[in-house]
C-alpha cells in the first residue's frame, strides 16, 4: 500500500509525478503530495483525500524550474489520513525530502532516540523517524548516499524510500526493502516507482531493484548499489507496455472494462497451457518431478484469491483424492502448520504483493514444502518465494476490486487439477471432459455478460436494500462468497455469503421482505433441489430472491428475479456466475453513486500483515 514515484529529467516534472501518481492510486488515497527540489529551494505540497485534491493545489504551483521532484500516494497506517501525516516528509532544515511505501517496524524506538537527541516530530507517522535518521547521518558524513547507507542500517521492516537533498541537485535516491520498486530508464530522463504502470510511456527500459539495495538516479544516468556501498551491475530490460494497455478504453471504470476482458483472458489461458488443445503444459514445469509426491495442498491466500483457492478445492479433491486445505494468509502465519516436504503449497495472488500471503510462503518453505505461485505479475515480490509460478495472463489489473484476475485464477486451478490428476494417474472420464469443456466457456461468458442490461435493471430494483444473503453449497458456496465480497468492498452493502444448508442453523433469523437473497442453482448437481429448499425456506419468511439458475427448463414460480445462465457443469460453474455477481455489484454501486475503481479503505496491493 501507498505508492511512490521519483523522477529526474527535463519534462515538466509536476506532470510526469502526477499521470504516475494517478496510475498508483490503486495503492491508496487517503492522501498525496509531491516534492520538488528547485535551484534555491525545495518546494513541498501535500493533501488530503484523493489526488485531485493535490492536483487543484498544484495549478497554483510554479515547479517550471524544477527538474526533479518525488511523489506519494498513502494509505494510512500510522497515524490519519491528515496533511500533516501525508508524505513528503523533510528534514528539520527542510532539505531532505523523503516519500515511503512500507512499515518501519522499529519506529517507536527510534522515535524516542531521535526525540531525545533534539528532533522534533511534526506527525503521527512511522516514515518521519527515517527522514530524521538521515538528517542525522547526513550531518557525519555530507554525502546522502553515505547518509542513506548509514541510516538503512537501523531500520527494521518494510521500506521503499524516494530521497532528495536539496544541496544535492540532480539526484534521487531509490531504496528498497520488502517492499517493490522498479527504476525506469528513459531518453529524457530517469524514473522510480513502486509499479511499472506509473513509468509507461516516460522511460522504455527497466530495472527492478531487489531487496537491500539503492538507486542512485540523474538525469543522465543511474547506477546501483547494495547496502554496504558495493556498486552493482544491472542489465535494463525494456518496458514492453503500451499506454493504452492501462487506459479505460471506452468503458466508464476500469472495473467494467475488465469484466469485460475476461473472455479473451480464458482464451489466452487455454492457448498458453494447452497450446495444442490436448495436452497441459504448466509453465515449463517438471509435473512429474514436482506433483508426483505430494500427499496434500494447501492453498493460501487472502480475499478474491483466497475464494478462487476455496472453489478450487472442490475440483482438486474430487479429481485427484489429494486433501486440499484453503487458508487465509493472515490466519496460516498463527496456526500450528501441518506442512511438510510431502505437501504441495499453493500461494495466490493477482499482485504478488500480498504480505500476509508472502509470509505464508517464507514459512512453508521452512518447512521443507514445494511452493508453487500463481500470481499476474510475474515480476512481483512473491516469485522469489516460489519454485515454480502459473501466471494467470489477465494483464494489468487496475480496479481495486478483483474480477477478471479471479477467473483467471480459476482457470488456471482447473489446468493445475487436470494435470495433477494425469501425473497421479487418476485421470478419467470427468478429467477428460471437464479439460474439454473448459473450451466452451469463453463464449458462454460472452453469453452472460451480453446480458448486462437486464442484471442493470434487476441491480436497480435491489440498490436501496442495505443489507444481502447470498446462498450456495460445494464450489456454488466460494462462488457467493466471491460475490458478497465484491458487493460489499464496492457498493458498501453488508452482504453475507452462507453455505444453503447452514441457513436454518442460525442466518434464518435475518429473513424478512428487507432481506433479498442471492443463491445459485446449477442443473444436474446433487444440491440442486436441496437449494430450492432453502430458498422455498426464505420466501416463507417474505425474503425477496434472485436466483442464478443454470437450468433452461426450470419453471420459476419461486424468484422474484431469475437470472438464467447457460448450461455448465457444476465444477466449471463459478466461472459463469462469477461475471454476473460482478456485474450485479458493479451496477448496484454505481446507483448508489460509488467510487467503483477505488472503494474507500481499500488498497489493491495489501502490503502490510
Ligand atoms: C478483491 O476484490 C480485493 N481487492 C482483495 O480481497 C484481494 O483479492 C486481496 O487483497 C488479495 O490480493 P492479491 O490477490 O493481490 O494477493
Amino acid at each position: 500500500m501507498c505508492g511512490i514515484v521519483g523522477y529526474v529529467g527535463n519534462n515538466a516534472v509536476k506532470d510526469v509525478l502526477l499521470e504516475g501518481l494517478q496510475r498508483l492510486e490503486y495503492r491508496g488515497y487517503d492522501s498525496s503530495g509531491m516534492a520538488f527540489v528547485g535551484a534555491h529551494q525545495t518546494q513541498v505540497y501535500r493533501a488530503c483525500g484523493k489526488l485531485d485534491n493535490l492536483r487543484k493545489i498544484l495549478e497554483n504551483a510554479h515547479t517550471e524550474s524544477s527538474f526533479q521532484g518525488i511523489g506519494h500516494i498513502r494509505w494510512a497506517t500510522h497515524g490519519a489520513a491528515t496533511e500533516s501525516n501525508a508524505h513528503p516528509h523533510r528534514s528539520t532544515d527542510g532539505k531532505i525530502s523523503l516519500v515511503h511505501n512500507g512499515i518501519i517496524e522499529n519506529y517507536q524506538a527510534l522515535k524516542e532516540e531521535l526525540q531525545a537527541q533534539g528532533f522534533c516530530f511534526q506527525s503521527q507517522t512511522d516514515t518521519e523517524t527515517a527522514v530524521y535518521l538521515i538528517e542525522r547521518e547526513y550531518q557525519k558524513y555530507q554525502s546522502l548516499e553515505k547518509a542513506v547507507i548509514a541510516a538503512v542500517q537501523y531500520l527494521k521492516g518494510a521500506f521503499a524510500f524516494c530521497i532528495m537533498h536539496q544541496d544535492e541537485p540532480d539526484k534521487i535516491i531509490a531504496v528498497r526493502k520488502n517492499a517493490p520498486l522498479v527504476i525506469g530508464l528513459g531518453k529524457n530522463g530517469n524514473m522510480v516507482a513502486s509499479d511499472i504502470p506509473a513509468l509507461i510511456g516516460f522511460v522504455d527500459r527497466i530495472v527492478y531493484l531487489q531487496d537491500n539495495e539503492f538507486a542512485v538516479l540523474h538525469q543522465k544516468d543511474v547506477s546501483f548499489y547494495d547496502f554496504d556501498g558495493h556498486s552493482l551491475l544491472k542489465s535494463p530490460e525494456p518496458l514492453a507496455l503500451e499506454a493504452e494497455q492501462i487506459s479505460k478504453g471506452h468503458y466508464a471504470h476500469y472495473m467494467l472494462k475488465e469484466i469485460h476482458e475476461q473472455p479473451d483472458i480464458l482464451r489466452r489461458l487455454l492457448s498458453f497451457y494447452m497450446p495444442d488443445g490436448q495436452n497441459i503444459c504448466l509453465n515449463g514445469i517438471d509435473a512429474k518431478k514436482m506433483l508426483r509426491n505430494i500427499e496434500q495442498i494447501e492453498i493460501v491466500a487472502c480475499g478474491t484469491s483466497y475464494n478462487a483457492g476455496l472453489a478450487a478445492k472442490n475440483v482438486i479433491e474430487k479429481l485427484t483424492d489429494i486433501p486440499v486445505r484453503v487458508e487465509a494468509a493472515s490466519e496460516y502465519i498463527y496456526q500450528k502448520q501441518l506442512t511438510n516436504a510431502q505437501t504441495l503449497v499453493l500461494g495466490i495472488s493477482q499482485s504478488g504483493e500480498t504480505a500476509d500471503t508472502i509470509t505464508a510462503l517464507k514459512q512453508a518453505r521452512l518447512k521443507n514444502a514445494q511452493i508453487l505461485v500463481l500470481t499476474n505479475r510475474e515480476d512481483s515480490s512473491i516469485v522469489q518465494c516460489a519454485d515454480a509460478i502459473l501466471p494467470l495472463k489477465a494483464g494489468i489489473e487496475v480496479s481495486v476490486a478483483a474480477t477478471k484476475s479471479y477467473t483467471a485464477q480459476l482457470v488456471v486451478l482447473y489446468l493445475f487439477a487436470f494435470k495433477l490428476a494425469e501425473v497421479l494417474g487418476v485421470a478419467n472420464a470427468e478429467t477428460n471432459y471437464l479439460k474439454h469443456a473448459l473450451f466452451e466457456l469463453p463464449v458462454q461468458m460472452e453469453q452472460v455478460l451480453s446480458a448486462e442490461k437486464a442484471l442493470e435493471e434487476v441491480s436497480a430494483l435491489y440498490a436501496s436494500y442495505s443489507d444481502f444473503v447470498f446462498i450456495g453449497r460445494g464450489i456454488s458456496y466460494a462462488g457467493v462468497l466471491e460475490g458478497a465480497l465484491k458487493l460489499k468492498e464496492i457498493s458498501y452493502i453488508n452482504a453475507n455469503a452462507y453455505m444453503a444448508g447452514e441457513l436454518k442453523h442460525g442466518p434464518i433469523a435475518l429473513i424478512d421482505e428487507n432481506m433479498p437473497c442471492v443463491a445459485i442453482l446449477i442443473k444436474n448437481s446433487s444440491t440442486f433441489d436441496k437449494i430450492i429448499s432453502n430458498c422455498e425456506e426464505i420466501k416463507a419468511r417474505h425474503g425477496k430472491l434472485i436466483g442464478l439458475v443454470s437450468d433452461e427448463t426450470y419453471q420459476n414460480k419461486l424468484f422474484d428475479n431469475l437470472i438464467r445462465i447457460p448450461n455448465v457443469c457444476e465444477e466449471l460453474s463459478p466461472l459463469l456466475t462469477a461475471p454476473v455477481l460482478q456485474l450485479l455489484a458493479y451496477h448496484i454501486a454505481l446507483k448508489l453513486g460509488r467510487e467503483v475503481d477505488k472503494p474507500r479503505n481499500l488498497a489493491k496491493s495489501v502490503t502490510v500483515e
